[in-house]
């Protein structure tokens, strides 16, 4: 079952051959995939021979195949992970029944949604990041970029097998759909506001996958718990590309600090001006992006009191992070969560019941966990002797969800008037100016070995490979 058949048309780990109907409806959906990709994919890439990572199984080891391969010829398909014999609804009123194979009649809807909300945010990731390969900074950091386009690609195909197998004709329409929304559109934008957003240079795209990936990563484990046991298996195997993904925004944003601090030390300065002067990105820049992509993150998790999250719990489709490793009932009636709110201008705490505030919950653990990496990053700059730390800013600044978007908070967590808001706005947030700078820093570099003047090459690298090893052959 792990291994994964790639004489299928569409390589999969599911059997899909036994079903003809799917299969045939799958194929179906598959040229316009690869039209989508070819449209909104990696701009001018598809001659390219990349050097990518293709799972041959779901096995940890199946990771280890690693090859030269033109894009519109990777080999999306469908893999899960290994069903678990037994498997129980782990939470909410269905605690303790058998796990569903298929989606019960009363969830469908709800189900539907999630999938569809999930599936929505992966091609709109290819779609922001579509033109960053003109200005990549090195062979090492295209090829990472692209094996995420591929990956986030292959999460469409994740969610897509789901709606054709399980949600009849409106699961191919959902299909369609996914395909045809875009980024940004102002007809037809994606469902989230964050992935409506810009990707404009490389330092958006590290704070990006860094950060909003990381919302993925979140969003994935709430779903690797569900009760619908085929969104369970596929979630969990979607988690381990995830894995990369983060990986190539803390070691990329690590590798810009890096690179500052030395040049912040061979001109024994931290005035902004001289070191962009010296063509490398300031902190105080850096600092204003990580507000930036922080607080829109966060927005994602929705509203912190939230009906649907409670149903989504209570019915057993969406699962706390790390649910099964939680002591308490995994119903949660009659317990309560602090979150925050506002009155007579001031922030203030509030007990609400816990189920409708499973979104804070969730954005709860995701702060925590991107709070870490903050913390590695300023290890960097420790090291090079410079006294200036990176912060996350407070929950509430820059809000647009919730009961927080009614109100102008500082990163430091203190209301502020609109007055200040609009005088301080532009140390807070990158500015049109931040941007011009950034992107002004933004030249090609491909020739295998060799790394823009902004970054530090990375210490190691893809699958060991020698410094000067050729990631991408032109052709
Ligand atoms: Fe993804
Ligand atoms: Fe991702």
């Amino acid at each position: 079952m792990s291994a994964i058949n790639y004489t299928d048309k569409i390589p999969n780990n599911v059997n899909l051959s036994e079903d003809k109907t799917l299969q045939r409806a799958l194929e179906h959906w598959q040229p316009n995939y690869t039209n989508w990709w070819k449209d909104m994919g990696p701009e001018g890439s598809n001659d390219y021979d990349v050097y990518l990572r293709t799972a041959v199984s779901v096995d940890p080891q199946g990771w280890a195949n690693f090859g030269h391969v033109k894009m519109p010829d990777y080999r999306w398909g469908i893999f899960m992970n290994q069903r678990e014999e037994g498997r129980t609804v782990n939470f909410g009123e269905h605690k303790g029944e058998a796990a569903w194979q298929d989606v019960p009649g009363e969830h469908r809807a709800n189900l539907r949604r999630i999938i569809v909300t999930q599936g929505d945010t992966e091609p709109a990731s290819v779609e922001q990041q579509r033109h960053l390969g003109l200005t990549a900074p090195s062979q090492y950091d295209l090829r990472n970029l692209f094996q995420i386009n591929v990956e986030e690609g292959r999460h469409l195909w994740a969610m897509v097998y789901l709606l054709h197998k399980h949600f009849g004709r409106d699961g191919r329409e959902e299909a369609e759909a996914l395909l045809e929304r875009r980024s940004g559109d102002e007809d037809n934008p994606r469902i989230l506001g964050a992935f409506n957003e810009k990707t404009p240079d490389w330092l958006a795209f590290f704070m990006f996958t860094y950060f909003t990936d990381r919302d993925g990563k979140f969003q994935l484990c709430a779903l690797a718990e569900s009760g619908f046991d085929p969104l369970a298996r596929t979630t969990k195997f979607m988690l381990t590309e995830e894995a990369h993904h983060m990986f190539v925004g803390e070691s990329g944003i690590s590798r810009v600090i890096a690179r500052t601090c030395e040049v912040m030390n061979q001109l024994k300065t931290d005035d902004p001006a001289r070191i962009r002067a010296a063509g490398v990105v300031d902190l105080p820049t850096l600092q204003r992006y990580l507000n930036f992509h922080f607080s829109v993150t966060i927005d994602l998790f929705g509203a912190d009191e939230s009906s649907n999250a409670a149903i989504f719990y209570n019915s057993g489709l969406k699962g706390r992070y790390e649910e099964t490793k939680r002591d308490d009932d995994h119903r949660l009636h009659g317990r309560s969560y602090t979150v925050l709110g506002v009155r007579d201008g001031k922030l203030i705490e509030r007990d609400v019941p816990m189920l409708n505030a499973l979104n804070e919950v969730l954005r709860d653990d995701y702060i925590r966990d991107s709070i870490a990496g903050v913390n590695r990053w300023n290890k960097v700059i420790e090291k090079a002797g410079i006294p200036t730390r990176l912060v996350a800013p407070h929950k509430a600044f820059n809000r647009k969800i919730g009961t927080l978007a009614g109100v102008k908070v500082s990163p430091d967590g203190r209301v502020v008037s609109e007055g200040e808001w609009a005088q301080q706005a532009s140390q807070w947030l990158p500015s049109e100016e931040d941007r011009a700078f950034v992107s002004s820093l933004m030249g090609r570099v491909v020739e295998p070995g060799k790394y823009a003047n902004w970054i530090a090459p990375p210490p190691i690298g893809i699958n060991k490979q020698a410094p000067d090893f050729e990631y991408i052959r032109f052709s």
